[in-house]
């Protein structure tokens, strides 16, 4: 992908985020909406995937069809709120192999810590698309393609809900070569890091652990 951040404009994914926002909408009503929004969201972010043809034969004739070409893909939930986003995703490509990165806040020096880390083999060979919702400060997201990277992966993708600006230009400098998809670029972060006007915590609207 070209642009580092990419703003999905569509009326559905639009519609489904004012839904996600409102404190009203239930656990069980936000957890089917991120569901729904991501599968969209997961359109724009396969949108270059390359494709070779293959032969097949119709009920009519022989032709050459487009068929996605063979680069392997590896979906990266950044837990605990990015697996609210990895169902929506694998409905479109069941076959992706799944990671997840795990990391805390510690709360002297404020910097991320690892606290779990799974993923596929051959990272180098895979588009890794990283999935969380809330791109806030960006401190964890970076953290978590550092180590993506140390991995070996080279090909990444950023799919979040919501984007704040301090979090997008964290990424920016420390990733250049990673993309973003959002639904939303939102207004600021507020003292306490959370995304306004935002949708609260994300993991808490998700699990209902508020
Ligand atoms: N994480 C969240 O869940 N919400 C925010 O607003 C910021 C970070």
């Amino acid at each position: 992908m070209s642009e580092h951040l990419t703003v999905v404009d569509h009326p559905l994914v639009q519609h489904k985020l004012t839904l996600m926002r409102d404190k009203g909408t239930s656990t069980a009503g936000f957890r089917r909406l991120l569901h729904e929004i991501t599968q969209l969201l997961a359109y724009e972010v396969t949108r270059d995937m390359p494709l070779t043809t293959t032969t097949i034969e119709t009920p009519m004739e022989e032709m050459e069809s487009p068929i996605l070409a063979g680069k392997k893909l590896a979906l990266v939930s950044i837990l605990r709120a990015g697996n609210g986003m990895l169902d929506g995703v694998l409905e479109l490509i069941p076959s992706a192999r799944v990671g997840f990165v795990g990391l805390y806040r510690d709360e002297e020096t404020l910097q991320p810590v690892q606290y779990y880390f799974k993923v596929p083999k051959n990272m180098n060979d895979r588009l890794v698309i990283a999935v969380d919702p809330m791109l806030a400060t960006g401190n964890s997201s970076v953290a978590a393609i550092d180590l993506l990277k140390e991995a070996g992966a080279t090909d990444i993708r950023f799919l979040c809900l919501l984007a704040a600006p301090e979090g997008v230009a964290r990424m920016k400098e420390a990733h250049p070569d990673v993309s973003i998809v959002t639904a939303s670029l939102d207004r600021e972060l507020n003292e306490k890091g959370y995304i306004m006007p935002g949708l609260g915590d994300a993991g808490d609207r998700m699990f209902g652990t508020k």
